[in-house]
């Protein structure tokens, strides 16, 4: 008989933003006369930049012809893009990296997920609480997260991220193998210093563990600061795996194209994550397509550059529209200065889900609630600042008659 994988079984309801989704669509189905303006998921709003469109326009007229055609590209990514992004965002922060470190995939998301392939399933992971779930929900499918008990999975190790705490988890004083860190943070939009990064470095290195860093939001950074990137300190070739994604950089989050750098200094018992990761993608990956890969090279362009930049501004830019207004009506509010995320308190200790509801059904304007993320996340909300400008306004003066 058939036996299906029952840690399936195990996961709590339904994927965070399909729920949030599924009830912004209800309330619209039942108030079409109130159109529900989304800072739920982070998705982009601003069309993919000109440089971006013409070299997809290129790629598509080279899949046109038969000696510019291409079939299946290299898993890994085609070298065009490898390189720029070595040149780009490493070799100009005075990090070196080889092409055949970076692997190019169709989101930091997929690859947050499916990362666990390559460790054992007895490894003991350490997650911020709040987080972005694929990371835990990713652990549980894979039997990694034990058992869901009073709303904590038994073998995951949280790591409480409070106001208290300036929103930065503590290194854990139990060992851990893995470590999810996600700066500049999703959900708190909470950014992480050189010196705060520097213990994780130390602790991997003591305790021979691995760091699965997320920078998908690099780009929102302000602070001269904040790092880039793990690999801006010291050491952490040897202890950590870094994530990124053109969606938020460059507004891919419909067109797909991220990667993941495994260097060759990460070893597990002599072993090296590189061939591992090679190996897992070479099986199961077939390349992110050439017209994409061609599109995210042009991001790396001077014009794609500066067009790219604008549109980050823009979205910070209504992320401090919201900060303002929150803070105006009396909201603690968090995040926003260096990612496009603002975490907010919600009033008179309101459970998250219930402002969430809230906000939706008197105001229509969608949210995140903040105990979707884990429960230190309960009595708060997440805004995203990536509507337009115009919606952003219009949403805060719904929020601020409200409340
Ligand atoms: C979020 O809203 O947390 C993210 O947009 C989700 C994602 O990138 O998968």
């Amino acid at each position: 008989m058939t036996k299906i994988n029952d840690n399936y079984l195990k996961l709590p309801g339904s994927y965070l933003f399909s729920t949030v989704a599924k009830k912004i669509s209800a309330f619209q189905e039942a108030n079409p006369d109130k159109p529900v303006i989304k800072m739920s998921i982070g998705d982009v709003t601003r069309p993919l930049v000109p440089a971006v469109i013409d070299a997809m326009h290129k790629a598509v007229d080279e899949m046109a012809a038969a000696e510019t055609f291409r079939g299946y590209g290299p898993e890994q990514g085609y070298d065009f893009l490898r390189n720029a992004i070595v040149k780009y965002d490493y070799a100009s922060r005075g990090i070196e990296l080889e092409a055949d470190e970076v692997f190019v995939s169709d989101g930091a998301k997929s690859d947050c997920g499916n990362i666990g392939d390559i460790f054992s399933v007895d490894n003991k992971v350490a997650v911020c609480d709040p987080v972005y779930p694929v990371y835990v929900d990713t652990n549980a499918m894979a039997g990694r997260a034990g058992d869901y008990i009073d709303e904590h999975w038994s073998n995951l190790y949280y790591m409480p991220c409070l106001a208290e705490n300036g929103f930065m988890p503590q290194l854990p004083t139990e060992k851990v193998d893995i470590i999810y860190l996600c700066f500049p943070n999703n959900p708190t939009g909470v950014a992480a210093t050189k010196e705060q990064l520097k213990p994780w470095i130390d602790y991997a290195r003591e305790n021979k563990a691995v760091i699965l860093y997320d920078s998908a939001y690099e780009a929102f950074i302000t602070n001269p600061d904040v790092p880039h990137s793990i690999y801006e300190l010291e050491g952490a070739k040897e202890v950590a795996i870094e994530f990124r994604s053109f969606s938020k950089t460059a507004g891919f989050t419909g067109t797909r194209c991220a990667y993941t750098i495994v260097p060759h200094e990460l070893k597990v018992n002599g072993t090296e994550l590189n061939g591992l990761w090679n190996r897992r993608q070479c099986t199961k990956f077939n390349g992110v397509p050439y017209i994409i890969q061609r599109a995210a090279e042009a991001v790396y362009s001077p014009e794609g550059q500066k067009q790219t930049k604008e549109n980050v501004a823009y979205y910070l830019n209504n992320a401090s529209i919201i900060r303002n207004a929150l803070t105006d009506i009396g909201l603690e509010v968090y995040g926003g200065e260096n990612a496009p995320y603002i975490w907010a308190k919600t009033p008179d200790n309101m459970g998250s889900w219930e402002f969430f509801d809230k906000i939706l059904n008197e105001t229509a304007v969608g949210t995140t609630p903040g105990a979707g993320f884990g429960p230190s996340g309960e009595g708060y909300v997440r805004l995203t600042a990536f509507s337009s400008k115009e919606n952003t306004e219009a949403a805060m003066e719904r929020i601020k008659k409200l409340l």
